[in-house]
């Protein structure tokens, strides 16, 4: 045999079978709560037009800068990978004319998301996202509502050392006062900072924030935040906002620091992080952009949403001791057929499954010992063995205990409580 060529490309990877039930859950949990708390799915497509993002989710940040996938079709269009849903939502939104319906529209999504990033453990090049948004409103309730579902989900799951990181960012106004504070300030101490933090002080100053030099993370220390400069409404909000988690009971911790990679942000930001995790930590975030709407060319509309990372919530059940996840369900029966039967295997398992069963039957020519070995490895509750025309033998694969049944009702035999 020649050896394998292909791999996965770099930052992906195969979901495999036994891998999937803890995914599946986590799709399901957030779909119960999320739909049981009005959201409707909205599922977009997973290219759209590259300016969407470059005006969405803004052309300063890392995602638009480096960590697109971007191609030109055989029209000449530029098209983009999505690297987040928040944009495409706000897109559809206006497409489908929801202002006119009662608002906030709440609406939820789930799929995989394309970022060119270094990978490593929990960083990927396409990764997936359940991701809510809530249009059209700027009640603090709304902020809290959403909130409240992540939380509740990443609970519901038993994600555990889960930490919850709250900031408010302000209006776009005191926040570029702020900027050029924090501008001037940085200036003030600039060969104390890191060269790309250097390089970036007129472009993208927060990300200081963010860094992990040295230098510059002492720099920051004695920086002003924008916490302390918002105007009185965004305060009050903010304030609002932590009334409503406090009277909820989540604990959170407020973060004056907090810096979101993306730009549209306004007034509330979060993020969930697990301390199970290495440096990928963050599970899940999100916070309000009530000027992103606009900025695509609508009317000015409120928004806020988060997105949880479904692959690092995966990686932190995986290495939880609960696992996480209902182990996959055990087939019903396999049929064992002798050479002469094994047609007849094929549309007996085949009527079994119409009837609602699970029946699989042996596919690579294995004597009968063989076979029951199969039935045991892939754990059925039942043997099915072919032996007469219009009878065969039921064992328990548990009990081992035999009895002839008819195979005209064999289904309703196996089905009977
Ligand atoms: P984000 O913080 O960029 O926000 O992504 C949300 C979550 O997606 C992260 O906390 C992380 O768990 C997961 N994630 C992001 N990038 C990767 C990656 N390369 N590999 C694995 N997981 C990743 C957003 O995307 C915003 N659209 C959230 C939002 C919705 N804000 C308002 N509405």
């Amino acid at each position: 045999m020649s050896a394998q060529k292909f791999k996965a490309p770099r930052g992906t990877f195969d979901v495999l079978p036994e891998q999937e039930a803890v995914r599946r859950r986590v799709v399901e949990v957030a779909r119960r709560q999320l739909e049981a708390a009005g959201f409707g799915r909205l599922d977009t497509p997973i290219f759209e037009e590259t300016d969407l993002f470059a005006r969405g989710v803004g052309e300063s940040t890392d995602i638009v800068q480096k960590q697109m996938f971007t191609f030109t079709d055989q029209g000449g269009r530029s098209l983009t990978l999505r690297p987040e849903a928040t944009a495409s939502v706000c897109r559809a939104y206006l497409e489908h004319g929801m202002q006119t319906l009662a608002q906030p529209v709440k609406l939820w999504t789930e799929g995989p998301f394309f970022r060119h990033e270094r990978p490593q453990a929990g960083r990927y090049r396409q990764f997936t996202q359940v991701n809510a948004e809530s249009i059209g409103s700027d009640a603090p309730l709304v902020d809290a509502e959403l909130i409240l579902l992540a939380g509740d989900i990443v609970r519901e799951l038993g994600v555990e050392g889960v930490r919850l990181r709250l900031g408010s960012l302000g209006t776009p106004r005191a926040r570029a006062a702020y900027l050029d504070e924090l501008r001037t300030y940085l200036r003030s101490r600039e060969d104390e900072l890191s060269d790309e933090v250097r390089g970036r002080i007129d472009a993208n100053p927060l990300r200081a924030f963010d860094a992990d030099h040295e230098g510059t993370r002492k720099v920051m220390e004695d920086a002003p935040t924008l916490m302390d400069r918002l105007d009185p409404a965004d305060s009050e909000h903010f304030a609002e906002v932590r009334s409503l988690l406090d009277r909820n009971g989540v604990s959170y911790e407020i973060d004056p620091t907090l810096v979101r990679g993306l730009d549209y942000y306004t007034r509330t930001l979060f993020e969930f992080d697990c301390e199970r995790l290495g440096a990928q930590s963050g599970i899940g975030g999100g916070g309000r952009y009530d000027g992103l709407i606009e900025q695509l060319g609508g009317p000015a509309t409120p928004g806020c949403g988060w997105a949880l990372g479904l692959d690092r919530i995966a990686l932190a059940l995986e290495g939880q001791a609960r696992g996480g996840g209902p182990a996959e369900e055990p087939a019903d029966l396999f049929i064992v057929a002798d050479d002469s039967e094994r047609e007849r295997a094929l549309s007996l398992a085949t009527e079994l499954r119409r009837a609602g069963l699970s029946a699989d039957l042996d596919l690579a020519g294995r004597g009968i010992k063989g076979q029951m070995k199969q039935a045991d490895r892939i754990g059925a509750r039942h043997a099915l063995i072919l032996s007469g025309e219009s009878t065969a033998t039921l064992r328990d694969m548990t009990s081992g205990e035999e009895r002839e049944v008819d195979l005209a009702t064999v289904a309703e035999t196996l089905s009977a409580p």
